[in-house]
């Protein structure tokens, strides 16, 4: 197996494949990537065989900002027998994995793929039970052995490989599945949640998504996110000219400051979060993002970066460089991941993380 597949936005190949390139080479990995417009996929070969393996585990998942999923694998299966597909499948990972923890049959995030999705879950139960019986895969699921991925990009025709565990999205095809709450003001409250369980830890949510934390919104109208937020029980500031839905004003938990999201300072020294969906020049956002975590203004962020531009892939490198480069000269000890989650069009979503240390000449509480 010498090709490492990833799962992308239909749309963003291109930047998936630069940027897989680029963060090989980094790692002294060399390869060419197939890119097919609007597939949802993208396939780095490796020039060695065995560098393929190593990409997958030395290159950490949650560095790639464009990838939903990073698996191994080998030649595309192509014309598998109508009455026999099982075996082809069987032949390709005996000998690559043994004892993997959890089996995922998957297809491309494409209108097209929806009715081989249908085909797929049926066909996953008895491919389940043929790995089982070569102990290919393991009897129970097991959340700490490496995951069997079947691909399915036509009928008949697939890619069949494995992720680490520790090192792989957790979620099938990628994409956690949440419900959109109905009571919730826009439906970009499911982009702020999808942020949670991507950069969140769950056993680290009620220590940092706590009741009673302050946070700020900033770009915040009609309210979905600060609905996230009021719903984990945290006191909102919510900035921005438009209006903000009733029902969360009437929880007593939002106070809505009808300013410019760019002037708005705290007003009082123990916030820990900030969120910001203001639509605007990603190299501003990422600047007052920047600034707020120097400051010491929050503890953590979660920022969106809007992405109309052609050169998606570099215009988010530079602001990402932009914004650790101002975290680094001030000496912030911090971690800045990004990703394009689902919920995300034509932008990608960025969580700041500041590991504490006193902040010299902090404002007092007003
Ligand atoms: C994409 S919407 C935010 C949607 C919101 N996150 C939600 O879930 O409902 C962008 C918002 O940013 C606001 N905005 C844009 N520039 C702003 C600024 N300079 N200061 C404050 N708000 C701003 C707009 O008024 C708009 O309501």
């Amino acid at each position: 197996m010498n090709k490492v597949i990833l799962y992308c936005r239909p749309g963003f190949e291109k930047e998936c494949a630069s940027e897989i390139t680029e963060k090989a080479g980094a790692l002294e990995i060399y390869g060419f990537v197939r890119v097919k417009d609007n597939s949802g996929y993208v396939i780095f070969e490796c020039y060695q065989h065995e560098e393929a393996d190593r990409l997958i585990r030395e290159l950490p998942f949650s560095d790639l900002i464009f990838a939903r999923q990073m698996l191994l694998t080998g030649e595309l299966l192509r014309d598998l027998p109508m009455d026999d597909r099982i075996t082809p499948i069987v032949g390709m990972l005996t000998g690559a994995v043994k004892g993997a923890g959890d089996l995922r049959v998957e297809v491309p995030d494409t209108n097209e793929s929806k009715e081989l999705m249908k085909f797929c879950r049926k066909f996953t139960v008895p491919l389940r039970g043929a790995l089982r019986a070569q102990k290919i895969l393991a009897v129970r699921e097991e959340p700490f052995r490496p995951v069997i991925h079947v691909f399915f990009i036509a009928p008949g025709c697939c890619y069949v490989g494995y992720s680490y565990s520790n090192n792989n999205s957790p979620f099938y095809m990628g994409i956690p599945r949440l419900k959109f709450p109905s009571e919730a003001p826009s439906r970009s409250t499911l982009k702020l949640e999808e942020a949670f369980h991507v950069f969140i830890p769950r056993d680290e949510w009620d220590e940092r998504l706590g009741s009673g934390m302050y946070a700020v919104d900033l770009g915040a109208c009609p309210g979905g996110w600060t609905y996230q937020l009021v719903q984990r029980s945290m006191m909102v500031h919510a900035v921005d000219n438009g209006t903000m839905a009733e029902s969360l004003m009437a929880t007593g938990q939002v106070i809505h400051h009808r300013e410019d999201g760019f002037r708005f300072e705290p007003p009082r020294n123990n916030v820990y979060w900030l969120v910001c969906d203001m639509v605007e020049k990603p190299a501003r956002v990422a600047q007052l993002a920047a600034d707020w975590v120097v400051k010491g203004w929050c503890r953590e962020a979660i920022i969106n970066l809007k992405l109309p531009m052609k050169k998606r892939y570099e215009e988010v490198s530079q602001n990402l460089a932009l914004l650790r480069d101002a975290l680094k000269e001030n000496d912030i000890h911090s971690e800045v991941h990004a990703k394009q989650l689902y919920h995300d069009r034509e932008e990608v979503t960025v969580h700041i993380r500041r590991f504490w240390s006193a902040v010299p000449g902090r404002r007092d509480e007003r």
